[in-house]
């Protein structure tokens, strides 16, 4: 059974269709689906899981940057259709132990590495340039505008930045839609997607996919 949020930006009858077509068969990743939603951790939707996989297998990253891990369900996921190097950021302690937990039980310890960190701090410490073929951006939302720039650094030409959530329950697109708690975050993810659509070394376009994702080419 699907829970429906009254304010995601598709409708349900979509998102039911969606998730009917998109079924996996993948243990693990079902394992972590449960813990997932009994215990409020929010991982990927399934449609934006999919879609995930696919870019993967297109682009055939060798090193893939994430941030925000948390129980490492997405990492896991891109590892099994990339097959390629991946390093994922993430401040919370307890998650990124449950993260290293479930990557030693996939198998992808050589493959995925945990960083505990703050993403922001974190890639201005990174100081090769172009070290990636793909970026996930899955963090604090807030935070994307002051980590674009650093992204786009270390993303190799033809690489992409794939970022989850930027329309945010439709608040990013309207007003109307605006939660007053929510304010500073909502602005914030205009201003990040302004800062997308404005950047000369990237194409980007926004999908009304799950709580909408951009994907961005470097150019
Ligand atoms: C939406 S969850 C990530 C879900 C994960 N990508 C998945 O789909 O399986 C966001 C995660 O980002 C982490 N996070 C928040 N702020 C962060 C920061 N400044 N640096 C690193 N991680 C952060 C949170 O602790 C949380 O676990």
């Amino acid at each position: 059974m699907i829970e429906y949020d009254k304010n995601a930006i598709v409708p349900p009858y979509i998102t039911q269709y969606l998730r009917e077509k998109t079924v996996h068969g993948d243990a693990l990743l079902h394992e972590m689906e449960e813990y997932a939603a009994e215990n409020s951790v929010p991982i990927v939707e399934p449609e934006t899981a999919r879609f995930l996989s696919v870019m993967c297998r297109a682009v055939r990253p060798k090193r893939i940057l994430e941030v925000g891990a948390a129980i490492g369900y997405s990492a896991i996921l891109m590892e099994k259709a990339a097959r390629c190097e991946i390093l994922t950021l993430e401040c919370n302690s307890d998650m990124a132990r449950m993260a290293r937990d479930n990557i030693e039980k996939a198998g992808y310890t050589d493959k995925i590495k945990v960083a505990e960190a703050d993403a922001k701090d974190y890639l201005a410490y990174l100081d090769e340039d172009e070290i990636f073929d793909m970026i996930f951006l899955d963090g604090p939302k807030a935070h994307y505008i002051y980590m674009l720039d650093e992204c786009v650094r270390l993303l190799k030409k033809g690489g992409i930045i794939v970022t989850d959530n930027v329309l945010y329950k439709g608040m990013t697109a309207d007003d109307g839609h605006v939660v007053r708690r929510k304010i500073t975050i909502v602005k914030r993810l205009r201003r990040y997607v302004d800062m997308l659509m404005e950047n000369k070394e990237l194409e980007t376009a926004i999908l009304p996919l799950g709580d909408g994702v951009t994907v961005s080419v470097k150019i």
